[in-house]
């Protein structure tokens, strides 16, 4: 059986698509085809998605929303379908931040923080997509809670992936990291619900669940971060993180129709950790 990757009729929006797993999905569905909408919020990616449109001769763009922010959100998914005349088709919630303190130092700022982004990011976009397929208003501000969408039968063929962490699933150390876990825990399990409730919309929520991949957030030339790294390393099984390059091709087969896109593909977790969670 030979699988090609088509992604020339998808319009693909990538939260943190200008940098390490977000830039390295967004290249792999560049390469097959795929129209993007990258966001970033402090790095701009306008530069990213000009050379992905140069080198894979598709069509990028970039978006500055902070993932945190539910009005930025609801106005970057409008953004998108303007610019692109059309609805997203998959949306990758990749945006994400790690904060690496002992659980009784952390302020009320820090835990909340991982949280805004890790988990009500996701579900701050999921929203909007979801009002954005079933052509409601975007926005939360006029009240459609008397809309059934129970009643309504759709197949809509849309796919939300989720980029939770196997810290959602196991507490990682030897650096403490309360909040991101948590932060990741609750999001797994709100991709879930999400599924469960958007199920007979043809609409499928998913997320995975990366070990540990070479990425700015976990690179980098302080000597303390180095020393946890040959620790992450040797707890994981096939002792190597993996390349943000390997995890974009990895999504790519996930969400494409004949693979992941297929509709019976929802409320899974699918973890891809090197072995970490079987110790
Ligand atoms: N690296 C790992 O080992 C690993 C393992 C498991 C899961 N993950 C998850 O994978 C995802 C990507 O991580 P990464 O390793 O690629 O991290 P990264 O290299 O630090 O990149 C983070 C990305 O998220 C964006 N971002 C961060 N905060 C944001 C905010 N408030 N609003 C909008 N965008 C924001 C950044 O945009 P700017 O460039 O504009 O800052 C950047 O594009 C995260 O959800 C992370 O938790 C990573």
């Amino acid at each position: 059986m030979t699988i090609t990757l088509d992604y020339s009729a998808k319009l693909i929006l990538i939260t943190g698509g200008g940098r390490g797993i977000g830039y390295a999905i967004a290249r792999a569905l560049a390469s097959a085809g795929g129209t993007l909408a990258i966001t970033y919020t402090h790095t701009d990616a306008s530069d990213i998605a000009k050379a992905l449109c140069e080198e894979f001769g598709v069509v990028a763009k970039a978006f500055k929303c902070e993932a945190s922010d539910s009005k930025d959100t609801d106005r970057m998914v409008q953004d998108v379908e303007a610019c692109f005349g059309k609805k997203v088709d998959i949306a990758i919630a990749n945006a994400g931040v790690a904060l690496w303190k002992d659980a009784h130092a952390m302020t009320d700022d820090d835990f909340r923080r991982l949280f805004e982004v890790n988990t009500y990011g996701p579900y701050y976009l999921s929203r909007a997509l979801v009002r954005s397929w079933l052509d409601l208003p975007i926005s939360v501000d006029p009240d459609v809670s008397q809309v059934d969408i129970k009643s309504i039968n759709k197949t809509l063929g849309k796919q939300i992936l989720v980029v939770s962490s196997i810290s959602g699933l196991v507490a990682m150390s030897p650096q403490r990291q309360a909040a991101y876990n948590a932060s990741k825990a609750a999001v797994t399990m709100l991709s879930k619900s999400l599924a469960e409730e958007w199920a007979h919309l043809g609409i499928t929520v998913n997320t995975i669940s990366p070990g540990y991949v070479a990425t700015d957030m976990t690179t980098s030339d302080d000597p303390k971060l180095k020393e946890w790294s040959r620790e992450w390393n040797y707890r994981t099984p096939v002792r190597k993180f993996a390349s943000a390059e390997e995890l974009g091709k990895f999504v790519a087969l996930l969400v494409s129709d004949q693979q992941g896109g297929w509709g019976f593909f929802t409320g899974s977790d699918v973890v891809v950790d090197g072995g970490y969670t079987t110790l």
